[in-house]
């Protein structure tokens, strides 16, 4: 237990130290040199700082859970419960209920071991939402529609 917290502990600080090492070659540069840019990373990091407003209509929970989730839910990175476990997602259901993880979900959960909106940082709160529903009726849940907010 305790070497699972260092080793998140670690992995934050370092995550933290590149996006702090990447603002400050951004900042001190007037121009903005391609190579600099091309050395930035894309993907969750990025989206975490920068938000691009999604635009269109509305994604689906699959989507959601392709575009965020599944980097933590598809393969149960720190004890994320995965999309098909039943078992894991009907305790947290009957112990917690339904608005406790709907909420968890916006605001996150466990120290931002699962972050606010899934990291989703551009999703409102219905595609967050769905993304749940989505992980929780594949897992085999059938929820009721007052389960459904
Ligand atoms: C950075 C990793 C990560 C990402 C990305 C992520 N989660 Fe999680 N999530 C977790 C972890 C870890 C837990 C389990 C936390 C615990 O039980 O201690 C969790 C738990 C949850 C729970 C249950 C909360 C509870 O109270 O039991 C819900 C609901 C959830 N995630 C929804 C989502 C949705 C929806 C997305 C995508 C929009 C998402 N998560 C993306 C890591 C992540």
């Amino acid at each position: 237990m305790f070497y699972r917290i260092t080793k998140i502990v670690i992995l934050m600080s370092f995550s933290f130290f590149l996006m702090n090492a990447s603002y400050a070659v951004e900042s001190k540069t007037t121009v903005k040199s391609p190579a600099i840019k091309k050395a930035t990373t894309t993907g969750f990091m990025q989206e975490m700082t920068e938000i691009r407003v999604h635009e269109g209509p509305d994604r689906s929970g699959k989507e959601v859970y392709e575009y965020r989730c599944k980097g933590c839910h598809g393969k149960n990175t720190q004890g994320a419960p995965m999309p098909d476990d039943k078992f894991e997602w009907s305790m947290r259901l009957r112990n917690k209920g339904m608005d406790t993880l709907l909420k968890h979900s916006m605001e996150g959960f466990n120290n931002y071991l699962m972050p606010p909106k899934g990291g989703c940082r551009n999703c409102n709160q219905k595609e967050v939402y769905a993304a749940v529903y989505y992980m929780m009726e594949t897992s085999g849940i059938k929820l009721k529609k007052s389960d459904k907010k």
